[in-house]
């Protein structure tokens, strides 16, 4: 039969799902230390509730997974959850607090690497605070998650696009420059500026818009006096913090509702073009959904992109792996109980599997196949005797061990280990 997935779809190999549940297990724990909590909102979502993000978003414009259900409604897969969590916030009328989503979003996208129409975002919201320290405490958090999950050498850009007021100001700006050089540039370019998309024109990769991107008036030059004080606070304390990061006026994000601080983390293993994460303020989206003033700020997380990087790092998957992976062998029927015991023996100590199926010798082969480093095979004269060969499959020994030793023995192995899980 052929394999045939849907485009974009990606099936997750045993290992990247291992890597996803370290990542989702390392997010939980440490959301816990900040307090947030967690949402499961439904994958499907009205489609007008995304549509009104706004012109400017490919996201919204082209990407929605939208489809008439069989009442006649309009509905879409959700493409992200900043805009289902405002929904909900407002129907629980809950305006305060950080919540985390954990959870797969659909977006039409053309695939390639790390694109796929159907992917998983980790976000976290924080509401009712426009005070610049809700901004920080996210680099903090993404700080502290990167570090347990073994990332490094990413980048971090942040802009300002000031209030709602600045960037329409700008806007008239950038229409009016754009407007002098429109002829040269791409038919992209172009349809951006017929939808009136102004802000992201400067999203252009295409050469032939980027000389006239680069020169086009920052967006700094354009933001009043209350978001600069703020834009400075934001990047003092992140210098304060050690927080590296690098300033990209030109970053403007793929969705329509930021205000005032917007940032993006990439990875050159990832290559420049595809964020890590993005997020922002969007203190205006509650207003216009609920009529209600609620700032709001946060991010979402690529965890295929992490996954992609995570695998290719050395270190990590030696973290990964530190955990033993054992099997328990017992020759005949009658060594089973036996190898349950010895199971409930090691259980905090590795992660185990009782092979009972075919012959002895193709189970090794399986041993083998899956990586496993310690076989501990147990045939009658081992019951009787209480003891237990152990092979180590790395190193092709074997040992004989008595029963009430084999705590200690792995323990032992385990110290030998360079990394601690
Ligand atoms: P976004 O930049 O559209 O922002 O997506 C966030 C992250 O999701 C990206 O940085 C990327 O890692 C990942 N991502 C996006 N599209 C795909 C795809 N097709 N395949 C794989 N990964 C993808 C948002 O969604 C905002 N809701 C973030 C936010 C939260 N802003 C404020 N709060």
């Amino acid at each position: 039969m052929n394999y045939n997935p849907l485009r974009g779809f990606k099936y997750p190999t045993p290992m990247e799902a291992k890597i996803g549940n370290f990542i989702r297990n390392v997010y939980y724990e440490l959301a816990q230390s900040y307090n947030i909590n967690f949402l499961n909102p439904p994958l499907l979502a009205k489609t007008k509730i995304f549509q009104s993000l706004g012109i400017g978003s490919d996201v919204v414009r082209k990407e929605l997974y939208s489809f008439t259900q069989k009442d006649g409604e309009e509905v879409c897969l959700i493409p992200e959850y900043t805009r289902i969590f405002v929904e909900q916030m407002a129907h629980d009328q809950t305006f305060m607090g950080s919540y985390g989503c954990f959870g797969a979003c659909f977006r039409y996208e053309r695939p390639q690497l790390g694109r796929y129409r159907s992917f998983t975002q980790m976000s976290i919201e924080t509401i009712g605070s426009s005070h610049y320290m809700k901004d920080i405490e996210l680099f903090c958090f993404l700080r502290d998650f990167f570090h347990r999950i073994s990332l490094t050498n990413y980048k971090i850009f942040i802009n300002s696009i000031g209030t709602m007021e600045d960037r329409r100001i700008y806007e008239g700006v950038l229409e009016n420059y754009f407007q002098e050089h429109l002829s040269k540039m791409s038919s992209n370019g172009k349809a951006k500026f017929e939808r009136k998309a102004f802000l992201r024109m400067l999203d252009s990769k295409d050469p032939e818009d980027l000389v006239y991107i680069l020169k086009a008036p920052p967006i700094t030059q354009f933001l009043c006096e209350e978001s600069q004080k703020k834009y400075q606070q934001i990047k003092n304390t992140l210098r304060s913090l050690n927080i590296v990061f690098e300033e990209n006026p030109l970053l403007v994000r793929g969705l329509d509702y930021y205000n005032d601080l917007v940032f993006e983390y990439t990875h050159e293993d990832m290559g420049a073009q595809s964020s890590i994460l993005g997020g922002g303020r969007y203190d205006g989206l509650f207003k216009e959904v609920t009529g209600k003033s609620v700032p709001a700020v946060g991010f979402a997380i690529g965890i295929e992109r992490v996954i992609y990087l995570l695998e290719k790092n050395k270190t990590f998957m030696a973290h990964l792996n530190a955990l033993m992976k054992i099997a328990i062998i017992p020759v005949e029927e009658g060594e089973y109980l036996y190898a349950l015991e010895i199971f409930q023996i090691l259980k905090t100590i590795g992660t185990l599997s009782i092979l009972y199926h075919k012959n002895v010798s193709q189970r090794l082969k399986q041993c083998h196949k899956e990586s496993y480093e310690y076989v501990l095979m147990i045939g009658e004269t081992e019951k009787n005797a209480r003891q237990v060969i152990i092979k180590n499959m790395f190193k092709n020994q074997e040992e004989l061990v008595a029963v009430e030793d084999l705590a200690l023995y792995f323990l032992k192995r385990k110290e030998e280990k360079p990394y601690t899980p």
